[in-house]
């Protein structure tokens, strides 16, 4: 299948427009680009379910509270093109700086106390930045179904929030992490880690995994959970910088377990930050 490169907002408008008028649906996957199987999910549930599939290759600036990270982060655009073909994508849209922001924004999607905690405490202005990139992908788009991973667990619930608080007319649709052979979340970032420290990595997904068995083990004391868990994170490698117990709605916090929870986690490898989570499901008394 042949997949259209697009990089201006009123060629894909009008692209879109011809699509709509035949009837088509469309599904929007949204990414930095440096594409792993973990997006190549995400495009292939889209290309299952859509008509045709349009894959947003962005690197966001204004996501970015470091520039060192942005100027590091991976362009890979032509085995990006290649990777969505495979996967029956119709279009990837891949947009310049001056295209997306043309001006200085005068107005942003700032979404409260959802953002207030967890990446949000460490990585200042970045959900900021994320719900407004979305946002602004969403009304250029304007899909029937946008597709996120459930890896990047708190940036699905401030959009869930926004679309619902908004009232855009977008399904969201959650796919479930892939991971590497031996746990490893898949992130365009991985490929920053060191032979060291990637085979340090998995004890990410193992200290996850370990907190999952005491909740469905019958503890219900967080306390007791990340204390066991942190335990297993700690090495010298590692700076933890937050293990947390969440409600997988507000992600706010919990003390006590009576409910499903989202153990979340974000961690430094040396110079690379990585993050992760698990649902995990209480037994039932
Ligand atoms: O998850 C990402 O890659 C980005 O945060 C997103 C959603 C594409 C917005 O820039």
């Amino acid at each position: 299948m042949s997949t259209q490169l697009i990089h201006t907002i009123s060629e894909l408008r009008e692209t879109l427009s011809r699509q709509r008028r035949q009837g088509k649906t469309i599904g929007l996957v949204p990414t930095m680009g440096a594409l792993h199987d973990g997006h190549g999910k995400l495009i292939e549930q889209s290309a299952q379910q859509a008509d045709c599939t349009v894959v947003s290759i962005f690197v966001n600036p204004i996501q970015f509270n470091d520039p060192l990270d942005y100027d590091k982060y991976p362009r890979t655009l032509q085995t990006d093109v290649d990777c969505c073909a495979s996967r029956c994508a119709g279009i990837v849209f891949a947009p310049s700086d001056e295209e997306m922001y043309p001006e200085p924004l005068r107005a942003s999607v700032v979404v409260s106390e959802l953002t207030e905690h967890l990446c949000g405490r460490f990585r200042p202005g970045h959900f900021r930045g994320v719900a407004t990139v979305v946002m602004k992908l969403l009304q250029i788009v304007q899909p029937d179904r946008v597709y996120f991973g459930e890896k990047d667990a708190q940036q699905l619930a401030v959009i869930r929030r926004m679309v619902r608080d908004l009232n855009v007319p977008v399904e969201i649709v959650e796919v479930s992490t892939v991971r590497e052979a031996d746990g490893l979340a898949m992130s365009s970032r991985n490929q920053r880690l060191t032979h060291a420290e990637r085979e340090i990595a998995p004890v990410l997904y193992r200290a996850l995994l370990a907190a999952r068995r005491r909740v469905s083990g019958g503890v219900r004391d967080t306390g007791e959970v990340k204390r066991h868990a942190e335990a297993m994170l700690r090495r010298p490698e590692l700076r933890i910088e937050y293990f947390e117990i969440v409600d997988p709605d507000t992600m706010q916090p919990v003390e006590r377990i009576n409910g499903p929870v989202r153990v979340v986690t974000a961690v430094w490898l040396g110079s690379t930050r990585l993050i992760d989570n698990l649902l995990c499901e209480p037994q039932r008394l």
